[in-house]
Parts: C-alpha cells; sequence; structure tokens
C-alpha cells in the first residue's frame, strides 16, 4: 500500500531505530516459535507418535508385548518391540522399522496385518524417524511374549501375506482437503490412530471395505460403532465436545460410555493427546459422509437438546431400593434389576453421575439395535481404572444365568433406553458368551483347498520317490541279473 506523505513523518534516525525494534521482535518471536517446537526433543515427539497410533494397546506400556489378536483363524500375538537384542528389535535400523510400519515386512519375516500396517502405511517419514529414537531409547525387556502366535494351515505360512499385501495393501492417500486442520485430523484418524481397522466393515479375507470406510464392525464379538455422520446409526447427532470428551475419557454427555475395546484404546492412546488434535479428529470426524449399513431404528445418541438433565439423588438410593423391594406388584425383570443393578445405577435408572456411575437413562449401549457390546457388559463387567477414578461394574456370567441376563437386557433396553420392544433370548447371551467368531466361508474353502493341494503335493512327492526308488534297484548289477 503506498503511503501518503504524511506532515512531521518520522525522521530518519526515528525510522531506522523503529525498524531495528521491529526486527528484533521479530527475531524473538521466531525464535520463540522455535523454542516452543523444541521444546518437545525428538524423543518427547516419538512418544506422542507412539501415543497417537496406539503402539502400546498391542504392544503393551513396556512395549514387551504379548496381547493376543484373537481373529477367527486363530490366534496373532504382538511382538516384543522393547530394544531387547535377543528378543525385541534392538536390532532394528530405522528403515527396518519403516519396511514393517509401511509393507509389514519384518527383517525375518512377513507380518500378519493383525498389526494395522494397512493404515500406518501412510505414516510421515518424519513420524517414523521421531518414533525409531523414542522406542531405541526404552529399557529393553529380554524375554519373549508369554504366548505365541498360533494359526492353524495354511495360514501359519507368512509368505502367503505376500498376496494378501498384493491384493489389499492399496496405497492409502488422504483425502485433498485444504484446511490444515482437517488434514491433520485425516491423518491422524485414517493413518496413525488407525481408527478404520476396528470401525470399518471387512470383506472375507479380512481387508478394510474401503466404500463402507468407518461404517460400523464387529470384532472378536464387540460392535465398533458407526463412525460416519449418519444421524442414527452414526456420530451425527454427537457435538465435537462429544467427541473430543469420549476420546479424552471414554465418556460424554452421560449418555455414552467406552466399556470394551474402546476404553482400552482410549487408555492407551487417544487421552494422552493434546486438545488440538483431538479437536482436529472430531472436526475430520463430522465430515464424514453418512454411510448406512445394518439396522438401526432409532438414534444410539441422542443430541444435546434432546437428553435428560442428570438428576442428582445421590444417598437415597438405598431408601428407594427398600421401598422398591417391598412393593407387593414388583415385577420379576424389576426384582432382578433393582437387586442386582439399583445399588449402582438407581432405582430409576438416573445413575450417580458424581461418582462415574453412569446414568442408564438413554444410554446408548441400551439404545442401541445391536446388543453385542450390552450383552458383554452384563456379562463380563467394566474393568476398573479406564479413568484414574473409574469404578468397576461386576460381571454377571457367573451369578445369573443366560435367561435371567436375556430378561435384565430386555427389560432395561425397553424402560431406559426407550426401545419399544427388545426380544433378546438366551441363545443370543450363549452366542455372545461363546463369543467364537466364525471363519468366513472363502477361507475355509482356501484352507480345505490348500489341504487338499498338501495332501496331492505329498501324493505326487511319494509317487516320484517311490519311481526314482524302482529305478534305482532295476538299475543295480545285483537286480539286473534276475531280470
Ligand atoms: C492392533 C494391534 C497392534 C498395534 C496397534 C500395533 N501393533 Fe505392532 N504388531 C502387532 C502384532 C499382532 C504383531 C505380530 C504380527 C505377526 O506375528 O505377524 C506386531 C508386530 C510388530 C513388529 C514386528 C516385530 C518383529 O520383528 O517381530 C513391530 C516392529 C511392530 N509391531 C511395531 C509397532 C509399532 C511401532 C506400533 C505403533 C506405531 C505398533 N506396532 C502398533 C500388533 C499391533
Ligand atoms: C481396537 C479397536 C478400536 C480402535 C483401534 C478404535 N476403536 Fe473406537 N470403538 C471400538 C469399540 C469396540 C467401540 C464400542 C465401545 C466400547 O468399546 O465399549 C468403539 C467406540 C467408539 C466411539 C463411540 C461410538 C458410539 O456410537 O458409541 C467413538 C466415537 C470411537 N470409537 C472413535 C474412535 C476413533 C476416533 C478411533 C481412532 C483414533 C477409534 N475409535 C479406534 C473399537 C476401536
Ligand atoms: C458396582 C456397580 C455396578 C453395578 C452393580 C452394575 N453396574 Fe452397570 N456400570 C457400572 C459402571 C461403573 C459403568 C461404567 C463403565 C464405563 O464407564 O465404561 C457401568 C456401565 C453400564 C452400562 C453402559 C455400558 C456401555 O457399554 O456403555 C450399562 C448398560 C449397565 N452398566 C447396565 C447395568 C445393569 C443392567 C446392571 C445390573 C445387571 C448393572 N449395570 C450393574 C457399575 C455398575
Amino acid at each position: 500500500m503506498p503511503s501518503a506523505p504524511r506532515p512531521g513523518g518520522l525522521d530518519i534516525w526515528h525510522r531506522a531505530t523503529l525498524s531495528a525494534q521491529i526486527a528484533a521482535l521479530m527475531l524473538v518471536g521466531a525464535a520463540f516459535a522455535e523454542a516452543t517446537e523444541n521444546d518437545r526433543s525428538q524423543s518427547e515427539r516419538g512418544e506422542y507418535v507412539a501415543r497417537a497410533a496406539g503402539c502400546m494397546s498391542c504392544h503393551r506400556e513396556d512395549l514387551s508385548g504379548g496381547y493376543e489378536v484373537e481373529t477367527p483363524m486363530g490366534t496373532i500375538v504382538a511382538s516384543n518391540i522393547s530394544p531387547s537384542l535377543a528378543y525385541g528389535i534392538g536390532t532394528y535400523s530405522r528403515n527396518d522399522l519403516a519396511r514393517v510400519l509401511h509393507h509389514g515386512i519384518a527383517p525375518d519375516r512377513r507380518l500378519y496385518p493383525a498389526m494395522p500396517y494397512t493404515s500406518y502405511r501412510g505414516m510421515t517419514d518424519a513420524d517414523i524417524d521421531d518414533l525409531y529414537v523414542w522406542l531405541q531409547a526404552q529399557e529393553p525387556v529380554d524375554e519373549p511374549p508369554e504366548n505365541v502366535t498360533d494359526l492353524p494351515f495354511p495360514f501359519n505360512i507368512r509368505a502367503g501375506m505376500m498376496v494378501w499385501n498384493w491384493l489389499y495393501l492399496t496405497e492409502r492417500d488422504l483425502p485433498p482437503i485444504e484446511d490444515p486442520v482437517l488434514y491433520r485430523g485425516a491423518y491422524l484418524v485414517n493413518h496413525l490412530g488407525h481408527c478404520g481397522e476396528c470401525h470399518t466393515p471387512r470383506n472375507d479375507f479380512f481387508a478394510m471395505r474401503d466404500d463402507q470406510y468407518l461404517a460400523g464392525e464387529v470384532l472378536d464379538g464387540w460392535l465398533s460403532p458407526n463412525l460416519t455422520s449418519d444421524l442414527v446409526m452414526g456420530i451425527g447427532a454427537w457435538s465435537e465436545r462429544d467427541i473430543v470428551d469420549y476420546l479424552r475419557t471414554g465418556h460424554a454427555g452421560n449418555v455414552v460410555q467406552a466399556a470394551g475395546p474402546m476404553a482400552e484404546f482410549v487408555r492407551h492412546s487417544t487421552r494422552h493427546l493434546d486438545d488440538d488434535d483431538l479437536a482436529a479428529m472430531a472436526g475430520y470426524l463430522k465430515t464424514l459422509p453418512p454411510v448406512w449399513e445394518g439396522v438401526q431404528d432409532i438414534p444410539a445418541v441422542l443430541p444435546e437438546l434432546a437428553r435428560a438433565e442428570p438428576e442428582h439423588r445421590y444417598g437415597q438410593i438405598r431408601e428407594e431400593m427398600a421401598r422398591a423391594l417391598a412393593r407387593p406388584d414388583l415385577s420379576e425383570p424389576e426384582g432382578l434389576y433393582i437387586t442386582h443393578c439399583a445399588a449402582c445405577h438407581g432405582v430409576t435408572g438416573q445413575g450417580q453421575p458424581q461418582a462415574y456411575y453412569p446414568p442408564l437413562i438413554q444410554n446408548a449401549a441400551l439404545r442401541r439395535a445391536d446388543a453385542n457390546n450390552l450383552l458383554q457388559v452384563l456379562l463380563h463387567g467394566v474393568p476398573a481404572g479406564k479413568l484414574d477414578r473409574a469404578p468397576a461394574m461386576p460381571g454377571f456370567a457367573g451369578e445369573l444365568d443366560a435367561d435371567q441376563i436375556a430378561t435384565l437386557a430386555n427389560y432395561t433396553r425397553t424402560t431406559f433406553g426407550e426401545r419399544e420392544d427388545s426380544a433378546l433370548t438366551a441363545a443370543d447371551v450363549q452366542r455372545v458368551l461363546a463369543s467364537e467368531e466364525e471363519m468366513p466361508a472363502p477361507l475355509r474353502t482356501l484352507q480345505v483347498l490348500a489341504w487338499v493341494g498338501l495332501i496331492g503335493a505329498l501324493a505326487i512327492l511319494a509317487l516320484i520317490g517311490w519311481w526314482v526308488t524302482r529305478r534305482r534297484r532295476r538299475a543295480q548289477p545285483g537286480n539286473r541279473q534276475e531280470v
């Protein structure tokens, strides 16, 4: 902008000192910015990457490994990734680590995609540099994980992953997003946070279905809900605040709480992240177009304005329980509820939010058409300590039979979850209790074919062996005389 000549403008000397002052200020500003950037040393940045990527949710806080990823084919055990020379990754170079994260190839073997390299494929070089420095600076754990990977033939042939990678390890480019905050959110959700590994439906060969990205999937008996912006199935009714709260604490708005695998993930990963990053993730998730899959009649989570105000009736619960139990018209399901649940969740389902016992009124676990997670919680409870002060919920698998658990589930879903009806049976409870996922049909066929192939190959080898020894015998002089 051309500046108009000003009467009595600054003389040369003044101008010079002014620009010197401005320059000095700018230098200080730049130095300050650099200092905050450097405040996080490379190792600290690496730890942050490990948190955002949830490495410790599978490899454990001390990196000793041992967490078992249950698949319908069998159990895959997370490796020791401490810098132990004998049992961990102490001999890894930086590029060895990059190869594991981008391609699923360790120096001595190919890895199964239970190690989520399909998502880490998009990790930046800078993040891998930092992560490598941090990993190598940790305490080595000089022992192997207590369990070993156990897969049946032919899935125990790791070379098979070459074919799987060729088919399914696609480039994972981020969508073209201009906004740097949303772009960061997409990077955290799609790559580091590998949210899609649990929340995206998979095809029969266990590859993520890109057309159903984040539309929800049941893994190992738990539903990872739809995270697209669908108002009924997904998180369309959640505010950004709700999402940030949930990722920080495992619960949001007194209507939804993580109790299963997500509780673990919050504990080891998302609760450690900066507010800016959680907000970026929430912002990005809200931009995902709705994808419908499965049945859901009423919104699992109500928008903030439609939520009931939680009542605080702390201290009156014992009294209310006694009064309710004395009622002559008490139905069987009510009786079950009051004796087993009301001490924590209140007679009227109001909970005790101040003591971290969530209200059951409008609770997402009761409103969802898919009852997997509710039954999991009723059977196995919720371990304490998801948040430092969070109490436990006991499991009822030992105390109540499948019929009673189904009755309780139906009663709470219709009474507090505002569902019109609920017809869960003992068989549904048994199915969740067994939680054995069936191997998809094509994989079963592949297994049969592999066995047939193996038996065929052995038969051919035996035949060749028989033929060769026969020829040898014939060629021996002694045998020739016989002819
Ligand atoms: C969902 C669980 C899961 C997460 C999250 C995860 N891993 Fe793994 N990781 C595994 C499993 C399971 C294996 C073993 C795979 C196999 O045996 O084929 C593995 C193997 C590895 C190996 C190979 C070690 C070896 O040589 O045997 C490295 C290195 C590794 N992970 C590093 C990481 C890092 C770094 C992160 C975080 C960025 C991470 N993992 C996150 C499950 C996970
Ligand atoms: C290990 C599998 C796994 C990973 C990884 C995972 N989730 Fe989840 N998530 C679940 C499961 C299972 C639930 C159901 C709640 C529970 O565990 O109690 C869930 C629930 C949620 C919910 C609540 C949805 C609702 O309707 O109740 C949100 C939001 C969520 N996850 C976001 C994320 C984000 C964002 C990421 C990535 C940073 C992520 N999740 C990674 C398994 C996972
Ligand atoms: C000792 C206290 C206690 C008892 C008894 C108890 N709960 Fe809970 N319940 C909890 C706590 C604590 C949580 C919250 C866990 C969390 O934050 O993830 C919870 C969570 C829940 C949830 C939400 C689960 C989810 O996935 O979001 C439901 C539904 C529930 N309880 C129902 C019941 C029913 C039905 C009974 C009786 C059979 C019962 N609870 C008995 C303490 C209890």
